[in-house]
């Protein structure tokens, strides 16, 4: 049968009608996919189905939110025995205290857990937590970086035209957003990201009055561009010695590299780590951790965080069957996500020099991005911005559409690889990888 999606396109016209842009993110919609978005209607294992009847294998995984793939039996048994028993107490129930144990018995320096419920809401915690606890105002965000939507954090975490960046000692700042509150960026201190001398400068300037660094461990919104060597230890080093809390934000990364996520990958331990994503296993389960003495600053709301729905009963239960899966046989999950991750990297690399195609492929673990670009690696959200053709992947993944693969749209993003993929999958994306390219 001829690839077909006039039921989605009748969907989003239908939605045109009630949503702006037919959906709830702009990222889902023609931003990222063009006339119109395929409409999903069901998944299992490592495949997605659409409206249309249109198979995929599914690379995106739900920006990562499902380690264990689509309707992993477990993690549905779990959400039944939850929905049957009730969904919301805003209580204190047993489920939270069974989900915290199992974080502080696999994150490094989780202490303490907070339970919240997006990434956003996690990492806005986070800041609030680090400025309380030092009373200091400011705090460093790196260039590229996206640490959800809250005013303070939206600034240069799209990529620009490089013209527009400034200086790299001295960044414009860019804001993502109209309607920013009048003064979000003032104590917002943006800096390259994998140059430990511009944070030096940085806190040197502002001596005495940053609160917290906060990184991404992995930068995984600007493709997928790993730290350097030692820049994690580095920037662990220099925050101490200010007195600086460095604030981990493992939402892309968390429960998805290692059980206790880049702490653990890389060997460095954080004052905050932030998560979201693979902990809810596909529900809306997000969270913040760390030492006790500073965590205790959240008590009696001295440092307020409050939520109606925080702690989803629903959603601890799917995050407690999903990191017992992911945890068990000494992290096998884990091996298994990054041996597949290595053949499907090796085997894109290989079609790119037979095709003689302009790619690279970069990866973390079971976390990869293509990138068209005649640059060998690329570093940083500066060299993305000028060094990335993006037009050209999102031609790329739409084509793929058609061959039964489903990349995520935007170069910005990334693919990664589940507990659900398979050896098959990988060798069904090369084959299609090659006609496409
Ligand atoms: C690194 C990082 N932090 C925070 C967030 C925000 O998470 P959420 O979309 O759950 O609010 C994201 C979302 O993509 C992210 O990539």
């Amino acid at each position: 049968m001829p690839f077909s999606t006039t039921r989605s396109q009748a969907l989003f016209e239908r939605a045109l009608q009630v949503m702006v842009e037919g959906g709830s993110s702009p990222s889902r919609g023609p931003a990222n996919y063009g006339a119109y978005p395929l409409f999903i209607q069901r998944g299992q294992g490592s495949h997605i189905y659409d409206v249309d009847g249109n198979a995929y294998v599914d690379w995106m995984m739900a920006y990562g939110a499902l380690p264990l793939g689509h309707a992993h039996p477990l993690v549905v048994e779990a959400i039944q025995e939850a929905a049957a028993t009730g969904t919301l107490f805003a209580a204190a129930t047993e489920i939270e205290v069974e989900v915290a144990e199992l974080i502080q018995q696999l994150v490094p320096g989780a202490e303490r857990v907070r339970f919240a419920n997006t990434g956003t809401e996690a990492a806005m915690a986070a800041i609030r937590l680090a400025r309380g606890y030092t009373g200091r105002p400011k705090f460093i965000k790196f260039e590229g970086h996206y640490h959800g939507w809250y005013d303070d954090f939206l600034v240069n975490a799209h990529p620009h035209p490089p013209v527009s960046l400034g200086h790299r000692r001295n960044p414009v700042k860019i804001a993502d957003s109209s309607g920013l509150n009048r003064r979000a960026l003032e104590d917002t201190v943006v800096v390259p990201w994998n140059d430990l001398e511009a944070v030096e400068r940085a806190v040197d300037t502002w001596r005495g009055q940053i609160a917290a660094i906060i990184t991404e461990p992995v930068m995984a919104n600007m493709g997928v561009i790993p730290p350097a060597p030692g820049y994690l230890q580095g920037l662990r080093e220099l925050s101490r010695a200010h007195d600086i809390l460095l604030i981990l934000d493992e939402t892309v990364t968390g429960f998805r590299v290692a059980p206790g996520g880049c702490q653990e990958y890389f060997g460095v331990t954080a004052d905050i780590a932030t998560f979201g994503k693979a902990l809810g296993a596909g529900l809306p389960v997000a969270g913040f951790v760390g030492r006790a003495e500073l965590m205790q600053a959240l008590e009696w709301g001295g440092v307020l965080h409050y939520g109606t729905q925080n702690a989803s009963r629903v959603g601890l239960f799917a995050a407690r069957a999903s990191l017992r899966e992911l945890a068990r046989d000494d992290g096998a999950a884990f091996r298994h996500m990054r041996g597949l991750a290595e053949h499907l990297c090796g085997g894109l690399r290989d079609l790119f020099a037979q095709t003689g195609t302009a790619a690279i492929v970069q990866h973390v673990g079971p976390m990869l991005q293509i990138m068209f670009t005649d640059r060998l690696a690329i570093r940083d959200y500066r060299e993305f911005c000028a060094h990335v053709d993006r037009a050209r992947y999102q031609r790329f993944a739409w084509a793929l559409f058609e061959q039964g693969v489903y990349m995520t749209p935007s170069a910005a993003l990334h693919s990664v690889v589940t507990l659900a993929h398979t050896e098959e999958d990988v060798q069904r994306t090369l084959q299609a990888v090659g006609r496409v390219l």
